[in-house]
Order: structure tokens, then C-alpha cells, then sequence
């Protein structure tokens, strides 16, 4: 996705800092964090090109094949993704969750975070590569466990079982994402959780008038508009939105 708006990127990045009142101090990381942004986009413009010869879940998988970390996230030459899974993590309410869902997990290196702040943590791919690599990386923890999984195509036996659910950086991949697929889905993550339960949604967002950035905004405004969640915090950080709701259908039913 990166690949076909890079001049919206680094336009972003720029009005980003220009604009940043409060710059925060990771900021300052940046320079060597673009290699990080730049093979991503090589990376997503490969899934695109794939996916339209293959299809969505054999364009990730061959990702996955080719590389071991097709998004550089675990690699320690860049900081930012390992600082945006601990922002992300800190977003979460202040409680410790009986058994979260990380949708889209990749690497599992989210979902690895994610077992600190719950009893157990089920990461969900449609990549089976990704699956079998995020299992090894988590091999020392006992409470996470990883199943191939398509979000479009989630089975029933898992409706209702998750108090936390954590979608980052996953849904602008799905194509096409139009209103319906969008309200779809929605109602899907909706059902997975337990009444009251905790949804925390991320994606990259730059600045708003970038394209990318209006598909993360879109995104948002489906899970703000469907009637089964509440708006607890939103978070505009460098360079991604995060909100966290809240399910609510005991409060619509009482
Ligand atoms: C950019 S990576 C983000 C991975 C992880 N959420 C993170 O933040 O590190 C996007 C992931 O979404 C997965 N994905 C894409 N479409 C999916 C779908 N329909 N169902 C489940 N996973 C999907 C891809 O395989 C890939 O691992």
C-alpha cells in the first residue's frame, strides 16, 4: 500500500514534523527508521502485484516465504516498530485481560506483548508461514498460541471468547474494502468479543489529505459508526491512529 503513495509518505512525514506542536522524543529516531518504511513499501507493492495473480492469502504467504521479516519489524536496526507495539500496548486499559486476540498477527511480535497484560493471547494469520515463524519466535511463552485464520472467514467457535482484540496494521489490506465488506468485518471483530470488551484498532496515518491515510480514516469511522462499539480514546501518534473501544452491547441491551 505504502509503495503507490510514497511521495504522499514522505510529504507526510514532513507536514507531520512541521506540524508537531508536542514532537515527541522518538522523533528523533527518524532518519534511520525510513529504510524500515522503504522496504515495507516494497514488501506491500510485491503483495499487491501478487495478489491480484493469486489472490490475498497466497500474496502474504509468499511474503512470508521469501522473507523473515518481510516488514522489518523485529529487526533491532530499527526502532519504531518495536516503540509502536509499546504505545500501542500502553493505549489499553489499565486491567489485565482473561484472553486477547491479536487479528493479523505476522512476526506474533504484538501478540508477545500482548501476553504481559493477559492470562492467554490467541494470534490469528491468514499466512501459515507467518504462523509458523511467529510460533517459534514465542516458543519460551506458555500463554500464546497461534492457528491460521482468514478475518473474512473467522469460525463461529470463536464468537464471544475474547475480552481484548487487537487489530493493527491488517484491515487496509483487504481488497476490496468497500462500505459492505467494511460494516461486515465491523460486526465480525464485534461478535468475537465478550460483552463490554475491549477492541483496540491501529493503522498508519499520516497526515489527512494523504490517500493511505484517508483509508485508515475511513477504516475508523466504520468501527466508529457501528452501533455495538464505544469510543473510549483515540491517538494520533507519529505516524499511526489508534482507537480503543469498547463493545457495548450490555449497556444497549439493559
Ligand atoms: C503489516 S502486517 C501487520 C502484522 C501485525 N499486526 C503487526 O502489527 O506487526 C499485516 C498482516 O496482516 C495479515 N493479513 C492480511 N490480510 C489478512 C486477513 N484477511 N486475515 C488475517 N490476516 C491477514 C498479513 O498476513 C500480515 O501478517
Amino acid at each position: 500500500m505504502f509503495a503507490t503513495y510514497l511521495p504522499g509518505f514522505f510529504a507526510g512525514i514532513g507536514a507531520f514534523i512541521a506540524s508537531s506542536r508536542r514532537a515527541e522524543p522518538w522523533l528523533a529516531m527518524l532518519p534511520a527508521d525510513i529504510g524500515l518504511f522503504l522496504k515495507s513499501a516494497r514488501t506491500d507493492a510485491k503483495i499487491a502485484r501478487l495478489r491480484k495473480e493469486q489472490g490475498s492469502q497466497a500474496a502474504f504467504e509468499a511474503a512470508y516465504r521469501e522473507s523473515d521479516d518481510p516488514w522489518v519489524s523485529a529487526s533491532p536496526r530499527y526502532r519504531y516498530q518495536g516503540l509502536k507495539y509499546d504505545r500501542l500496548v500502553a493505549l489499553l486499559p489499565a486491567t489485565r485481560f482473561r484472553y486477547a486476540l491479536d487479528l493479523g498477527c505476522g512476526l506474533g511480535l504484538l501478540t508477545q506483548k500482548l501476553a504481559a497484560r493477559a492470562e492467554r493471547v490467541l494470534g490469528i494469520d491468514i499466512a501459515p508461514a507467518a504462523i509458523e515463524n511467529a510460533r517459534r519466535r514465542a516458543a519460551g511463552l506458555g500463554n500464546v498460541a497461534f492457528q491460521a485464520g482468514d478475518i473474512l472467514n473467522l469460525p463461529a467457535s470463536l464468537d464471544g471468547k475474547f475480552d481484548l482484540v487487537v487489530v493493527a496494521d491488517v484491515l487496509y489490506y483487504l481488497s476490496p474494502l468497500d462500505e459492505g465488506v467494511l460494516e461486515s468485518v465491523v460486526a465480525r471483530i464485534a461478535d468475537l468479543l465478550t460483552p463490554n470488551g475491549t477492541c483496540l484498532l491501529a493503522n498508519h496515518f499520516f497526515f489527512a489529505a494523504d490517500p493511505d491515510s484517508r483509508v485508515s480514516r475511513k477504516i475508523h469511522r466504520a468501527f466508529e459508526a457501528c452501533p455495538r462499539f464505544a469510543v473510549m480514546s483515540e491517538h494520533r501518534r507519529a505516524f499511526f491512529l489508534a482507537t480503543v473501544f469498547s463493545e457495548r452491547r450490555l449497556r444497549l441491551a439493559a
